[in-house]
C-alpha cells in the first residue's frame, strides 16, 4: 500500500463507524500560552475534554501535523541518528467525546490493524497501565479484560505510569493509555529473543504503533489530579511507522513518505544513500526537518529570535549544519528540495502548495544567513587554534559556549572541528557556561500560575456579548492567581462579558469592574484556548457579587476602526498586487493597524497610493457592514471568504463582509457598522519584515486627520519661510542648488587662503641660532592650522613652527617641529607651557601638538613665550 492509500484507508475505517473525518489543526498554536506547537492529535480538542467547549460530533477521526521539539514531547536529538522518530510526524487518531470508551476502542484498533491492514497478530503485543502509587491509582483491569478477549494473556505487558498514562503537558487532560507494539524482526531474531522482552526497550524493530489513551482526569497546577466531568477516548498512530510496517521496510525513512526526499538529496549532494552512515544520518536529519519548517512556515510560524520562531530557525540551522559537516554543502540547498515535498505531500495537504513560494524564499535566506555566520565561526575559531600557546591543546569551555551562543555552533561541531585538528574541547567549561546560561533565562520566564477557584459551576461558559454592548451585568465564574517576574495579577473569567479577548490581531479590551461604587482595573483581555480571561491588577474583595463590566469605549471605538480597515487594505492589496496576497500577520490597536502580507518585492510609491485610494473610496461609499454568525464553513468558502491558512476554524465561522464582490473574510473581531465611520486611511510606512514577507502600517480616523494636519502644518512652516514663492518645493530645490554652489565656491576661497597664508608665513621665517622660526597669529580654525602646520613642514627644513588662532570666541594654538630638532625642541612640552596663557590645555607628540583655551587675549603672550624658546 501506499502511504497516501494508507492514510484513506485509515480515514475510511473511522468513516465506517460514523466518525467525522475532520482536516488537521495547524501544527503551530495560537491562543494557548502552554504549547507552541500541536505535539498530538488531541490538542484540538483539549477544550472539548476539559468541558470549556461544546463538541459539535462526539466521534472524530483525523490525521494530524505533529511537532515535537519542545516541552514534555522533544525527540529533536534523536532525529536522524535512529530510524523512527521525527520531528514532524503525521499522528492518524480517532476521538471521542463522552461517546464510546475502552471497550471499542479496543476492538477497533485491533479489527483495523489485523484484519483491514492484514498485520499479523503474532507480530503485536499491547500494554497497559499498571497503577502508580503516587497518583493513587489502580491497574487498568478493565482495558485488560478487554484486551484478553482478543490476545494471549501473555502478550499483555503491565506498563508504568512513564509509558502508560499520557499526559500533555505539565497541567491538562490526561489518563491511563495502552499502547499497542509491532515486532517486525526476522523470524530468526525473534527465535533468539522474544519481542516481548523488547517491548519499551528502544529498539529499532520493537516499537510502539499506537496509543489509545483513555482521558478521564485533568492534571493541575499542583500536581492533582481531578476527574473529568465525562470519559473520552484519545487516540494516536504514528503514521510513518504505520507505512513501515505495512511495506514491509525496516526504517520509516525506507518508506515511499522519505524515499524521494532521501533520493533528491543524495543526487544532489553527490553521495549515495545507504553507504555511509555518518551521510545517512545527515540526509534523514534533513528530510526530517525541511518537513517541519515547511509546515510550520505555512501555518504562520517563521523563523526568527524568540519563542516559537527560534525553535523553528534552531531546526533548520541543525539541517543545515549537518549538510555542511557531512555532504559538504557549502552553499544553500534546502529550499531546492522544496518544490519535491509539495508534489509529494500538497495533495493532501493543500495549503503547501499555496505557501510554496513564501517557503522556498524563507528558507533560501536563511540558509544564506546561517551559512555566513558558520563560516564567520570557522574563521574565529582558526585564529583561535592559531593563536594560542597552548601545549595541551584545549579549547577553552568559554570559548567553545561563544562559539554556540553567538554563531550558533552546536558543541558537537566544535569538538569535530576540534578533532581534526587533534585538540580536544573543555566540556566542564562549556556545561558551566551553558548552565548559566539556562539559569539566566529560568530566572527571566519566572511565571507561576495557581490552580481555578471556581465560583460558580464549572461547567458555565461565558456570553460575549461585546460585538453589540459596552457593558454588561457580570459575575466571576473563577479566577486564578499569576505570578510573572514577581508581579502578581489576577485572570479573571466572568459569566457575561463584553470585553473584547485578543485574537485575530485584534488587541484585548481594557476597563473596569465596578462593585459597590468601586472599580476595579482590567487591563487586558487575553484568550486562553476558548477562554476569555480578564486581566486584574487587584482582585475584588466581593468577588462573588454582581459586577458592572464597562470596556474603554474610545480605545474599543478606534481599534474597530482600524480592524474594519485592515479588511478593506486586505482586498485592496490584492487588487493592486495579485491573489497572492495573503495575509501572514496583523495587529490591530486603538492607534493604527499593522499588516504583513506574502509579496516578493518592494511596493512602489504608485502601488502604495493606488491601495490608499481603493480603500478610502469605499470608506466614503460608506458600506454597510454585514456579519454573518454561525455559517457552515462549506458556505462560507462558497461566498468566496478568505480563509488564512494557519488559523484553526471550528466548522461554524463568522463572516465578515464589506460588499460581497469586494471583502468577505472569517474574522471574530468587531467591526464598524458601516465603513465611512472609518473615515479616512493612510499608509504611514511598508516594508519587509522576513523573505517574501511585507508590513504596511496604517492610520485612520482622528489619527489619520492629526497625521494630515501635521504634515499639512510643516508644509505651511516651509511655505512661510519661502515667502511668496509660488512652487515650495521647486523653491527648496533651487536652494539646496545654490547652496552646494556656494559651498563650492567657499571650499575654494579657503583653499587659496591657506595658500596665501603659507606663502606669506614662509617668506616672514626668521633665523634664531639656526633654526626657521615662524611664530605667528592666523586667521583659521584648527583644521586650517593643522593642514596649513604640516604643508610648511614638508616645505621647510629646520622648523619651528607656533600658530594661534582665534574663532567664537575660543583659542588655539598648534606646533609643529622639524624631526631634526625634536631633541632640543619638543611640541608637546611646548605647548603645556603655552596653553596656560590661554587657559587652556593640551598636548601631542615631540613634532606636532594642539591645544584649545578659552582666553583669546592672551594669544600674544603665548606665542612670545613660544618664541624665547628658541631663542
Ligand atoms: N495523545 C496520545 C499521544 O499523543 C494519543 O493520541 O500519544
Amino acid at each position: 500500500m501506499k502511504s497516501s492509500e494508507i492514510r484513506k484507508t485509515f480515514l475510511d475505517f473511522f468513516k465506517g463507524k460514523e466518525h467525522q473525518i475532520v482536516p488537521s489543526a495547524p501544527m503551530v498554536i495560537k491562543n494557548d500560552p502552554t504549547l507552541m506547537f500541536t505535539n498530538a492529535g488531541m490538542n484540538q480538542f483539549k477544550d472539548i475534554f476539559l468541558g470549556n467547549t461544546v463538541a459539535k460530533s462526539n466521534r472524530i477521526s483525523d490525521t494530524q501535523k505533529c511537532l515535537r521539539v519542545s516541552g514534555k514531547h522533544n525527540d529533536l536529538e534523536e532525529v536522524g541518528h535512529d530510524t523512527y522518530h521525527h520531528t514532524m510526524f503525521e499522528m492518524l487518531g480517532n476521538w471521542s467525546f463522552g461517546d464510546y470508551f475502552k471497550k471499542e476502542a479496543i476492538h477497533w484498533a485491533w479489527e483495523l490493524l489485523t484484519e483491514v491492514f492484514k498485520i499479523d497478530p503474532e507480530y503485536l503485543y499491547v500494554t497497559v497501565f499498571g497503577g502508580d502509587k503516587g497518583d493513587k491509582l489502580d491497574i487498568d483491569m478493565e482495558a485488560y479484560n478487554f484486551w484478553k478477549e482478543i490476545i494471549p494473556e501473555d502478550r499483555i505487558l503491565y506498563g508504568s505510569k512513564k509509558d502508560n498514562f499520557w499526559e500533555m503537558g505539565e497541567t491538562g487532560p490526561c489518563g491511563p493509555c495502552s499502547e499497542i507494539h509491532v515486532d517486525i524482526r526476522t523470524a530468526e531474531e525473534k527465535a533468539k529473543v522474544s519481542g516481548k522482552d523488547l517491548v519499551n526497550m528502544d529498539h529499532p524493530e520493537v516499537i510502539e504503533i499506537w496509543n489509545l489513551v483513555f482521558i478521564e482526569y485533568n492534571r493541575m497546577a499542583d500536581g492533582k489530579l481531578v476527574p473529568l466531568p465525562a470519559k473520552h477516548i484519545d487516540t494516536g498512530m504514528g503514521f510513518e511507522r504505520l507505512c513501515m510496517v505495512l511495506q514491509g521496510v525496516r526504517s520509516n525513512y525506507d518508506t515511499d513518505v522519505f524515499q524521494p526526499l532521501l533520493q533528491k538529496i543524495a543526487s544532489i549532494s553527490g553521495f549515495e544513500y545507504g553507504k555511509d552512515e555518518e551521510k545517512d544520518i545527515a540526509m534523514r536529519v534533513i528530510a526530517d526537518h525541511l518537513r517541519a519548517v515547511s509546515f510550520a512556515i505555512c501555518d504562520g510560524q517563521l523563523p526568527s529570535n524568540n519563542g516559537a520562531g527560534y525553535v523553528i530557525r534552531r531546526i533548520l540551522r541543525r539541517a543545515i549544519r549537518y549538510g555542511f559537516t557531512f555532504l559538504d554543502f557549502k552553499e544553500a540547498f534546502i529550499y531546492k528540495l522544496v518544490d519535491l515535498l509539495t508534489n509529494e505531500m500538497g495533495v493532501y495537504f493543500k495549503e503547501l502548495v499555496s505557501q510554496k513560494t513564501l517557503i522556498e524564499k524563507v528558507i533560501h535566506e536563511e540558509e544564506q544567513s546561517f551559512l555566513r555566520t558558520l563560516a564567520q565561526g570557522i574563521k574565529k575559531f582558526e585564529a583561535y587554534i592559531e593563536n594560542q600557546n597552548n601545549d595541551k591543546k584545549i579549547i577553552d569551555g568559554s570559548f567553545a559556549f561563544e562559539l554556540f551562543d553567538t554563531y550558533g555552533f552546536p558543541i558537537d561541531l566544535t569538538q569535530l572541528m576540534a578533532r581534526e585538528q587533534n585538540w580536544e574541547v573543555d566540556m566542564e567549561g562549556f556545561n558551566k557556561g551553558l548552565q548559566q546560561q539556562k539559569d539566566r533565562s529560568r530566572k527571566a520566564a519566572n511565571v507561576e500560575t495557581g490552580d481555578w477557584t471556581y465560583l460558580m459551576d464549572a461547567d458555565t461558559k461565558t456570553e460575549f456579548v461585546g460585538y453589540n454592548s459596552q457593558e454588561a451585568i457580570s459575575h466571576i465564574i473563577r479566577y486564578r492567581k499569576v505570578t510573572a517576574k514577581k508581579k502578581a495579577f489576577f485572570e479573571v473569567v466572568l459569566d457575561k462579558t463584553p470585553f473584547y479577548a485578543e485574537s485575530g490581531g485584534q488587541v484585548g479590551d481594557s476597563g473596569y469592574l465596578e462593585l459597590d461604587g468601586k472599580k476595579y482595573k482590567v487591563v487586558d483581555t487575553k484568550k486562553d484556548n476558548n477562554l476569555s480571561v480578564h486581566i486584574l491588577p487587584e482582585l475584588p474583595e466581593n468577588a462573588e457579587g454582581e459586577f458592572k463590566a464597562v470596556i474603554n469605549a474610545q480605545n474599543r471605538l478606534l481599534t474597530t476602526n482600524n480592524h474594519s480597515a485592515t479588511h478593506l487594505l486586505h482586498a485592496a492589496l490584492q487588487q493592486v498586487l495579485g491573489s497572492h496576497v495573503e495575509q501572514k500577520g496583523s495587529l490591530v490597536n486603538p492607534d493604527r493597524l499593522r499588516f504583513d502580507f506574502s509579496h516578493f518585492s518592494k511596493m512602489t510609491a504608485e502601488e502604495i497610493r493606488k491601495v490608499e485610494q481603493i480603500v478610502n473610496k469605499k470608506i466614503r461609499e460608506n458600506v454597510t457592514t454585514q456579519v454573518y454568525n454561525n455559517i457552515a464553513i462549506e458556505k462560507a468558502k462558497t461566498m468566496g471568504a478568505m480563509a488564512l491558512f494557519g488559523e484553526k476554524y471550528g466548522e461554524f465561522v463568522r463572516v465578515v463582509e464589506f460588499d460581497p464582490e469586494y471583502s468577505v473574510e472569517l474574522c471574530g473581531g468587531t467591526h464598524v457598522g458601516s465603513t465611512g465611520q472609518i473615515g479616512l486611511i493612510k499608509i504611514i510606512a511598508e516594508g519587509a519584515i522576513a523573505a517574501g514577507v511585507r508590513r504596511i502600517e496604517a492610520i485612520t480616523a482622528e489619527k489619520a486627520e492629526e497625521y494630515v494636519n501635521t504634515q499639512i502644518d510643516t508644509l505651511g512652516e516651509i511655505k512661510a519661510n519661502l515667502k511668496g514663492v509660488k512652487d515650495p518645493v521647486k523653491a527648496l530645490k533651487d536652494l539646496q542648488e545654490q547652496n552646494n554652489k556656494l559651498q563650492k565656491q567657499i571650499d575654494a576661497f579657503k583653499k587659496q587662503e591657506v595658500q596665501n597664508i603659507k606663502n606669506t608665513l614662509n617668506a616672514s621665517k626668521e633665523d634664531i641660532n639656526g633654526i626657521n622660526c615662524i611664530i605667528a597669529k592666523v586667521n583659521l580654525d584648527a583644521a586650517g592650522a593643522k593642514d596649513l602646520a604640516f604643508a610648511l613642514k614638508a616645505q621647510v627644513e629646520n622648523l619651528y613652527l607656533v600658530l594661534g588662532y582665534a574663532n567664537d570666541g575660543k583659542a588655539g594654538l598648534t606646533v609643529v617641529v622639524s624631526d631634526n630638532l625634536t631633541e632640543k625642541l619638543k611640541a608637546g612640552a611646548i605647548i603645556r607651557e603655552i596653553s596656560k596663557e590661554i587657559r587652556g590645555g593640551g598636548g601631542g607628540q615631540d613634532h606636532f601638538a594642539t591645544a584649545g583655551g578659552k582666553n583669546p587675549d592672551g594669544l600674544d603672550k603665548a606665542l612670545a613665550i613660544a618664541k624665547g624658546f628658541a631663542e
